[in-house]
C-alpha cells in the first residue's frame, strides 16, 4: 500500500517535471541528458573529434547529448546492462561493465587509440538499504575510474556519478591523485532530493599513481 503511494507520488512528479516536459518535446531518450549538457557546458567537456565512452547508457540521453557535441567527428561507444535503442554514430555494447568479456570488447572498438573522455552516470538498482546502495555506487565509480585512469590520453577528462556518502571523500581523495583538477558538480537537472553528485576530473596525469 505504502508503495504503491510513493510509486503513485513519484509518476505525479515525473509528468511535471520540468525536464521530463523537455525531453519528450525536444526528443531526448531521458531527462538525464539535461545533466550532462549543463555539466559539459559549465566545464567545456565535449568538443567535435573526440573519443568518447559512456558508461551506464542507456535508455541513451548522454549518448545522444555526446554524439551531437561531436558533430559528426569523433566516436561513442557506450555500454549498459540494458538494451539500448541503436544510435547513429554510437558503438553499444550490452552487458555487466564489470565482466572482463565486456572490457575487452569495448577495448577492442577503442583499437590502438585511447578516449578524450570517459563518462559514467552507471546506478545500483535502489534497494533502499541504504549502505549497500551507498557502497555498490562507489564500487560502480571505482570501476569506471580504473578504466579512464587506463585509457584516457594524457590530459583527458572523466565524469562520474556517485552518491554521496561513506566512501566518497576516500574516492575524490583518489582522483585527485590521478587528475590535475577535480570539481564536484550538481547539475540543476539533479533533483535536488538526490544525493548523487557529479565529480568532474579533468586533465589526466601523465605520471599515473
Ligand atoms: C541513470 S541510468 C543512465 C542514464 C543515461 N545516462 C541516460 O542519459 O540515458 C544508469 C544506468 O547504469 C546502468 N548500469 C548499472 N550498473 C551497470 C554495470 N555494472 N554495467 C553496465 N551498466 C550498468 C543501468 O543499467 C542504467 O541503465
Amino acid at each position: 500500500m505504502a508503495r504503491n503511494k510513493t510509486s503513485k507520488a513519484w509518476m505525479q512528479e515525473h509528468v511535471t517535471d520540468h525536464y521530463v516536459k523537455r525531453a519528450q518535446a525536444e526528443g531526448m531518450r531521458s531527462r538525464a541528458a539535461y545533466k550532462l549538457e549543463q555539466l559539459a557546458e559549465r566545464d567545456r567537456l565535449l568538443r567535435p573529434g573526440m573519443v568518447v565512452v559512456d558508461l551506464g547508457a542507456a535508455p541513451g540521453g548522454w549518448s545522444q547529448v555526446a554524439s551531437r557535441a561531436l558533430g559528426g567527428q569523433g566516436r561513442v561507444i557506450a555500454v549498459d546492462l540494458l538494451e539500448m535503442v541503436p544510435l547513429n554514430g554510437v558503438s553499444f555494447i550490452q552487458g555487466d561493465f564489470a565482466d572482463d568479456e565486456i572490457l575487452v570488447a569495448v577495448e577492442q572498438i577503442l583499437g590502438v587509440g585511447s578516449a578524450d573522455l570517459v563518462l559514467s552516470d552507471m546506478a545500483p538498482n535502489i534497494t533502499g538499504v541504504a549502505v549497500v546502495d551507498q557502497a555498490r555506487s562507489i564500487g560502480l565509480a571505482e570501476l569506471a575510474l580504473d578504466f579512464a585512469v587506463n585509457h584516457l590520453n594524457v590530459n583527458g577528462n572523466f565524469l562520474v556519478k556517485v552518491f554521496q556518502g561513506a566512501g566518497f571523500e576516500a574516492l575524490v581523495a583518489t582522483i585527485k591523485l590521478q587528475f590535475k583538477q577535480v570539481l564536484i558538480r550538481k547539475p540543476d537537472a539533479s533533483r535536488s532530493r538526490s544525493n548523487e553528485v557529479y565529480i568532474v576530473a579533468k586533465g589526466l596525469r601523465s605520471g599515473r599513481y
